[in-house]
């Protein structure tokens, strides 16, 4: 994958099949370390770009491009970007109930991992490390469905550190959390460059860089969001962490 930029937008219109637009010639370059913020009114289109830029939806004109790959179904769907793509990707969902469906905390965490073939042992050991890091060991064994809102959230970042991914998409991050936990949040950071090709385990690094804000130009500047869905009509892809069984469950077989 390309060093020289993580994403590069251009030209990005979107609308949802039967509305409006939702996103009109949007354009941005993110570098690698950069941290961007979306600013936006209700409904003024950050959830929608966000899916766009993982591959969620796809564009109704314009390119989304990442790690120097124009994103499309295609190379989506096939080895080696696809696969690399979505190990690399972390997207958190603004609303954590479509990323749990998993009986307990401790098989939500366990799920990607055992998709990409990882022993017991790793498994275990980062587990352990990523439920210390959002403090949620005393929760491991709760159903996440049961969960309180902030504690949702947790599970569901929680989720996607395991992998450490080296890109990090959070829709509303801190919406739900209390001061405590948004701190926690402050010390997430995704994979730094360097440690691309390493083997995924240990805390996530510091990826360091600039701050910027990329404000989200909307169609709809006022709009209302409706709750939110997955689905993005005849643009739709499948959810990248559809329930499906694992090789080997862990639950307290890990433990
Ligand atoms: N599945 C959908 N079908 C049709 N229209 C949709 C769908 N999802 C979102 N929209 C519309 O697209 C626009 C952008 O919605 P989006 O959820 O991206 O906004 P947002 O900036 O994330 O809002 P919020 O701050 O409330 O989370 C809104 O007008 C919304 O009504
Ligand atoms: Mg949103």
């Amino acid at each position: 994958m390309s060093d020289g930029t993580v994403f590069e937008v251009a030209g990005l219109s979107f609308a949802y099949p039967g509305h409006a637009p939702s996103l009109v010639e949007v354009s941005f370059t993110v570098a690698p370390g950069e941290r961007v913020a979306l600013l936006g009114a209700n409904g003024s289109g950050k959830s929608t770009l966000l899916y766009l830029l993982d591959g969620l939806c796809f564009a109704g004109s314009g390119t989304v491009t990442a790690f120097g790959q124009a994103l499309g179904e295609a190379v989506l769907d096939h080895p080696p970007f696809g696969p690399r793509f979505r190990r690399e990707v972390g997207f958190l969902f603004q609303n954590s109930d479509v990323q749990l469906f998993s009986p307990t905390v401790e098989e939500e965490l366990a799920f990607g991992p055992l998709q990409l073939g990882w022993t017991t042992e790793e498994v275990r050991a980062r587990i352990e490390d990523t439920l210390a890091l959002l403090e949620l060991t005393h929760l491991r064994d709760r159903r996440p469905q049961s969960l309180s809102g902030g504690e949702k959230k947790r599970v569901a970042l929680a989720s996607l550190l395991i992998l450490n991914p080296s890109v990090l998409l959070l829709d509303e991050p801190t919406s739900g959390l209390d001061p405590r936990s948004q701190g926690l949040l402050a010390r997430v950071r995704p994979r730094a460059r360097a440690e691309r090709g390493a083997p995924a385990r240990g805390g996530p690094a510091a990826a360091g860089g600039a701050e910027r804000r990329a404000p989200a130009r909307s169609a709809q500047p006022g709009g209302c969001a409706p709750a939110l869905s997955r689905r993005c009509g005849a643009h739709a892809r499948a959810p990248r962490r559809s329930p499906r069984p694992v090789p080997s469950p862990p639950g307290r077989g890990l433990g």
